[in-house]
């Protein structure tokens, strides 16, 4: 046998290198690189497929996708129409969210009729009992497997045959074979890559579970997103009861999709109608926006809300809730600076209602709007929505799905809308208002 190969991974990033650095040279984070048996090479030859045939794109289409469903059907939808035979999904959460609660209540569904593994190394075996006790789960054909050891998983998958596999969490299963410790970058590739390599042989699906802090994860799901073929992510705030299941990436569905729950003290409801859930509670004062949100098929809308008062300290503060403060700041110059709106000695507050977090520009124009209500103190229309991109010098800029959003808007009695211009849209039973600049935008509302 040859000498061992090592290398060194960055437990950040999962950069490797051939000899130790003090600085990653990826990602710039310090002192991140361990020392770990390379077996990487083994790991990338070990998910192998039948070798394709060569056929015209039109052949293919007769390979249908069979798909099975998670017993919810807001998730089925969000996942493109339920689980495909041999697909890894990747959920990844922060701890206490919710992500064991709802895999033991998937699987539950699951296995009506099939058998399903639940392997967990993140909690004994009582303490499931106690959580399914709680959810009123007590399915013979669910089996649960207390274990951290890979290959001693791999064992149990190949005696038991399973239709479902949950692995609770990856961060807590370690391979014999490596010996770094359980959680770090080349651990979880490991296990990941063989129980990818076991559910394309065996042709079944399985959740596996990632942990992220709020921090930024080490050893997280970022390193493992382009082994899995579905990456999602269960957020909303712990102390509310808000769930919701983002579709980061899916190699059988779009991204962008999300599906809504409820906690309660028997576990997660499925929320059919999100938009009705998160509007019902929609405050009638200045600073409060309604915003249609979509990253994929199915829009919901949010309420955005501001507040704007006198600073209390010399530098004024700017602070966010599910909206990236930076973006904030950049709004609040493009105000003052094309619509002589000041806010430099004012504390700047932004919250999206709800518990959601959103990342796209069309969010803007609302975020803007619920701006200068708060600072003029005058309320924005109720019946009103309102989308778009603000750009650097106060244009506002077309964004993606504006029929989607209009719709949406419209099926919950919503009769005007202040969108970007060049969408160019029209809908029955809305009055739209088009504006190209923020200045316009003002003076349309207020
Ligand atoms: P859990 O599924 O353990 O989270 P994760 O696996 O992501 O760490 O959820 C833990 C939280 O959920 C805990 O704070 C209690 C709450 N919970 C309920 O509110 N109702 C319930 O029926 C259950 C089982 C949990
Ligand atoms: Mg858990």
């Amino acid at each position: 046998m040859g000498k061992t190969r090592t290398v060194f991974v960055c437990q950040e990033c999962g950069y490797k290198s051939v000899k130790w650095l003090g600085r990653c040279p990826s990602c710039g984070e310090w002192n991140t690189l361990v020392e770990e048996r390379d077996f990487s090479e083994e790991s990338f030859s070990l998910i192998r497929r039948e070798d394709p045939k060569v056929l015209p794109v039109s052949s293919w289409e007769n390979e249908k996708l069979i798909r099975e469903s998670t017993g919810y059907s807001n998730l089925d939808n969000a996942l493109g129409g339920g689980l495909v035979k041999g697909q890894v999904v990747l959920i990844a959460g922060e701890p206490g969210i919710g992500k064991s609660t709802l895999l033991l209540q998937v699987s539950d569904r699951y296995a009506r009729d099939k058998k399903v593994l639940y392997v967990s190394g993140e909690e004994s075996g009582s303490q499931i009992a106690l959580r399914a006790k709680r959810l009123n789960i007590n399915n013979p054909n669910l089996l649960i497997y207390p274990e951290i050891s890979l290959e001693r998983i791999l064992k149990v998958l190949e005696q038991e045959n399973p239709s479902l596999l949950v692995l609770d969490s990856v961060q807590t299963t370690f391979s014999e074979k490596l010996e770094s410790s359980a959680g770090s970058v080349s651990q979880v590739r490991e296990v990941t890559y063989r129980i990818t390599e076991y559910c394309k042989e065996r042709n079944i699906p399985a959740f596996i579970v990632g942990q992220i802090t709020k921090e930024g994860s080490i050893a997280g799901p970022k390193v493992l997103e382009h082994i899995v073929d579905t990456v999602i992510q269960f957020e909303g705030e712990r102390f509310n009861f808000y769930r919701i299941v983002k579709v980061i990436k899916n190699r059988f569905g779009s991204t962008g999709e999300i599906a809504v729950f409820r906690m309660t003290d028997r576990g997660l409801e499925e929320v059919a109608e999100p938009s009705a859930f998160f509007i019902s509670e929609k405050a009638k004062a200045p600073g409060s926006v309604v915003f249609p949100h979509t990253e994929g098929s199915k829009p919901v809308l949010l309420e955005i809300q501001a507040l704007v008062i006198p600073a209390l300290y010399t530098t004024p503060q700017r602070k966010t809730q599910g909206f990236d403060p930076n973006r904030l700041a950049l709004i609040l110059a493009v105000l003052e600076k094309e619509a002589k709106i000041f806010t430099r000695d004012q504390d700047v507050f932004v919250n999206v209602a709800g518990g959601m977090t959103v990342k796209e520009p069309s969010v803007d124009l609302a975020v803007a709007m619920a701006v200068v209500s708060s600072k003029k103190e005058k309320e924005i229309p109720q019946d009103t929505v309102i989308f778009g991109e603000v750009g650097l010098s106060g244009e506002i800029r077309a964004v993606h799905f504006g029929d989607l959003r209009l719709k949406e808007a419209r099926r919950f009695g919503f009769r005007k809308a202040l969108i970007p211009k060049n969408l160019d849209l029209e809908i029955e039973g809305m009055e739209v208002l088009p504006v190209s600049h923020i200045s316009e935008a003002i003076e349309f509302l207020f």
